[in-house]
């Protein structure tokens, strides 16, 4: 077991690539605390971890605010005793051309993906820092090279980028690895409305010649939060079935 009595957080964890992560990291012997909104889907998602001899909690939480991100850091520690690994994975998308994109669409996408970052980051630096050890993997996006009808989510997807970055320079002398992870088009609720024209001609564009699973982002997930990655921090690592090569 990879993940062996380590604590993990997995935000956004109700659905997609955070729910197919708790899932693998659980049975990687990690004791996972599921964040997220939808109270019945965390619900149902414990049940299966529990039922298959896996160690879970569920905390509903909205990412984009200080005190539940506070509350459930705080939660996690009392509850599994530790914080070993951040999956910031909460994250959403309000498409709109620029020109008549409003204010609340701009600044929703903005709050959640990277304001909700920068809060977890932030709350799980003191209990990663009394261990001197902690994993911490953010979620970008290839939006980030440029996307029509995008310009908030791209946005907010290129200063997780950034604030990586910044992050991985001032942890890594408590011990604090921060990496990010750039998915291309993976198969979740997030892409499922994208009208069918528009994934078959993404389709032809991929090398691979089809959409990613979640559960193969969680395996790189999985990567990055176990010890075979310790010497990694900062990075960025795109998984898109070749989406991007040559672009
Ligand atoms: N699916 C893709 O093609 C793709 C591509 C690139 C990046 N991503 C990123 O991957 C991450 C996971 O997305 P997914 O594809 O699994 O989609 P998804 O919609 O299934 O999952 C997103 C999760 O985030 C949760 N969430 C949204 N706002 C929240 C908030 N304020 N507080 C707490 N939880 C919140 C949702 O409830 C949901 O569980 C997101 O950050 C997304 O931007 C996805």
């Amino acid at each position: 077991m990879r993940l062996k009595d380590r604590v993990a957080i997995i935000t956004g964890a109700s659905s997609g690539i955070g729910a197919a992560c708790a899932r693998l990291f659980a049975r990687e012997g990690a004791r996972v605390a599921l964040v997220a909104r939808r109270e019945e889907l965390l619900e149902a998602l414990l049940h299966d971890i529990r039922s298959e001899g896996g160690e879970a909690l569920a905390i509903k939480a909205d990412v984009s605010r200080p005190e539940e991100v506070e509350r459930a850091v705080r939660e996690t520690v009392e509850t599994f005793g530790a914080l070993h690994i951040l999956i910031n994975n909460a994250g959403l998308s309000r498409d709109n051309l620029a020109v008549k994109m409003s204010a609340e669409e701009w600044e929703e996408v903005l709050r959640v993906n990277l304001w909700g970052t920068f809060l977890f980051c932030k709350a799980a630096f003191r209990p990663m820092r009394r261990q001197r050890y902690g994993k911490i993997v953010n979620t970008s996006s290839v939006a980030i090279r440029g996307n029509i009808g995008q310009a908030n989510y791209a946005a907010s997807k290129a200063g997780v980028v950034a604030l990586t970055r910044t992050l991985a320079l001032e942890y890594a002398r408590a011990g604090i690895r921060v990496n990010c992870v750039a998915p291309g088009i993976i198969e979740t609720a997030m892409t499922e409305g994208l009208p069918e024209e528009m994934k078959a001609e993404a389709l032809k564009r991929i090398p691979l010649g089809r959409l990613g699973k979640p559960e193969e982002v969680a395996y790189l997930h999985l990567f990055l939060a176990s010890p075979e990655s310790d010497y990694i921090t900062g990075q960025v690592f795109v998984i898109d079935g070749g989406l991007t090569i040559g672009i």
